[in-house]
């Protein structure tokens, strides 16, 4: 039996139903996170959850519980459905209401929906890297909200898998941005250069936590804007995300990067991220 929350409650997936007048269905008014789970426990927990709570005030959206609350929520969810490697999925929609713009009135609750899913580890495109294309970045300006609007991130990874790609890299006028679905760096003369997190990308939890990993262990970092240019001459590039964890890439529109396989830098952090996913779940299964 699989199942799921809705509004702070454990159901049965068939038992949970979702009105047609929910403002995430009609407007995608709401926010949401998905956070990794290694050997039956959610790595970056807090992280995401806090991260979840300012998304929701950046959009004037107050959470009805608190971080805690939610974390012990979703640990029992995880336990009821056995999940050992997988996702867990999170959003809160604005409510139900009848279709306007405004928002409804404060006392509308929120909708609240959570569920799981089997996710294996991307163990061989880890290994060989993949391929990508570059793309206009065409969203709207508050890309470090994790907004349920996700329409130019689907048309953009739409555009990479009809080109046989796995991911596409967003660009603003020249500046190299993020993908539809990973935050990305490059790698030049050894150092990692990621775009800074203002409002033109999502601060991704695994960014950070691949920070931090070059902090502790000595790996020359900043985070800076780059352009196409830059991208088109890095020795190395990859990206960073939740399901990608550290994804090299060994080809962009067609040309190879660097010497068209992982690079040392990029292998070494992906050593250390495994290696930090095992510090904090105690496995990586
Ligand atoms: C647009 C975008 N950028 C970056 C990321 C990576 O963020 P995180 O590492 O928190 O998964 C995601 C993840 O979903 C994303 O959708």
């Amino acid at each position: 039996m699989e199942y799921v929350i809705l509004d702070g409650e454990i159901l049965n997936r068939k038992e949970a139903k979702i009105d047609i007048e929910d403002r995430g269905y009609q407007f995608g008014d709401g926010v949401y996170e998905v956070i990794r789970v290694y050997n039956g426990t959610m790595f970056t927990r807090n992280e995401h959850l806090h991260r979840l709570i300012e998304s929701a005030e950046k959009i004037g959206m107050k959470l009805p519980y608190t971080l805690e609350e939610m974390g012990q929520q979703l640990e029992e969810l995880v336990e009821q459905n056995k999940l050992r490697l997988g996702t867990v999925y999170l959003q809160f929609t604005r409510g139900v209401s009848p279709r306007g713009h405004a928002f409804p009135s404060s006392n509308v609750p929120l909708t609240y929906v959570a569920y799981t899913r089997t996710v294996p580890r991307p163990a061989s495109d880890m290994e060989t890297g993949v391929k990508t294309i570059t793309n206009e970045d065409i969203r709207w300006l508050r890309c470090d909200i994790k907004s349920l609007n996700l329409l130019g991130n689907l048309l953009a990874k739409q555009k990479a898998k009809e080109a046989g790609c796995f991911e596409a890299i967003g660009y603003r006028d020249d500046i190299v941005t993020e993908g539809s679905l990973s935050n990305i760096s490059i790698v030049k003369n050894g150092k990692v250069i990621t775009h800074p997190a203002n409002h033109f990308i999502l601060n991704g939890i695994t960014r950070q936590q691949v920070l931090q990993l070059c902090h502790n262990n000595g790996i020359p970092f900043e985070e800076k804007t780059f352009t196409l240019h830059d991208l088109f001459q890095a020795d190395e590039i990859f990206l960073t995300g939740t399901t990608v964890e550290v994804m090299p890439i060994v080809e962009v529109d067609g040309k190879a990067v660097g010497a068209g396989k992982p690079g040392s830098t990029t292998k070494r952090l992906q050593q250390l991220f495994k290696q930090e996913i095992i510090n904090q779940c105690g496995g990586l299964e």
